[in-house]
């Protein structure tokens, strides 16, 4: 998996895996999270586009999918003794979401965008997951963050194909190329912290 095959214009600051690694703690608190919410993203998916059948089908194992990260992220604090406590700001992801919203207008670009960022979030987060798999010392984390890998590549291309099954790939293609250029700007000007998975 590379950078090029996710489409991202930007790599993480390679700083960032040192300090993740310092801090794996709060990393795997962020992560816990991150994972929750991508769950919880794929349910308001499927309640919102109840009618659209291929999406309903493919974003289905997707929520048990994402939720057995969120157990097996939860299982990693426990055996660290690390409470979950409470969610922490997700700067990258509000961010994303306030600079790609836009008016309501055509439901089908509306949609479209939804499954966009929901692909740009996994995109970055397979990077990220990539990075840790390769350059932590433990063991058991490296195993763990190359399975989760594996599997956000796997959901990356189910929300871009689900975008293609709803909309002109050509149309696809032209709004993905903006949110990658929005993404690369928000990720260069994000302060680089060793608390966060984004
Ligand atoms: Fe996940
Ligand atoms: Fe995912």
């Amino acid at each position: 998996m590379t950078l090029t095959t996710l489409g991202l214009e930007l790599p993480t600051d390679p700083r960032w895996v040192n300090i993740a690694e310092m801090n794996i703690g709060d990393i795997l608190i962020d992560h816990a999270y991150c994972e929750q919410k991508a769950a919880s993203s794929c349910i308001s998916l499927i309640v919102q586009y109840s009618d659209k059948e291929a999406l309903v089908e493919t974003l289905t194992p997707v929520v048990a999918e994402e939720w057995g990260h969120f157990q097996r992220v939860l299982k990693e604090l426990r055996r660290r003794n690390i409470p979950l406590g409470r969610q922490r700001k997700d700067e990258y992801v509000n961010q994303l979401r306030s600079r790609l919203r836009r008016p309501v207008g055509d439901q089908n670009e509306q949609l479209m965008d939804n499954l966009l960022i929901n692909a740009l979030i996994e995109a970055r987060s397979c990077e990220r997951f990539k990075l840790l798999s390769e350059n932590i010392a433990d063991e058991g984390l490296q195993k763990f963050y190359r399975e989760l890998m594996i599997s956000e590549a796997g959901h990356y291309r189910n929300f871009i194909e689900l975008a293609e099954t709803y909309l002109p790939a050509e149309r696809v293609r032209a709004r993905w190329k903006e949110f990658l250029a929005v993404e690369a700007d928000i990720m260069a000007n994000l302060e680089v912290r060793g608390d966060r998975m984004h």
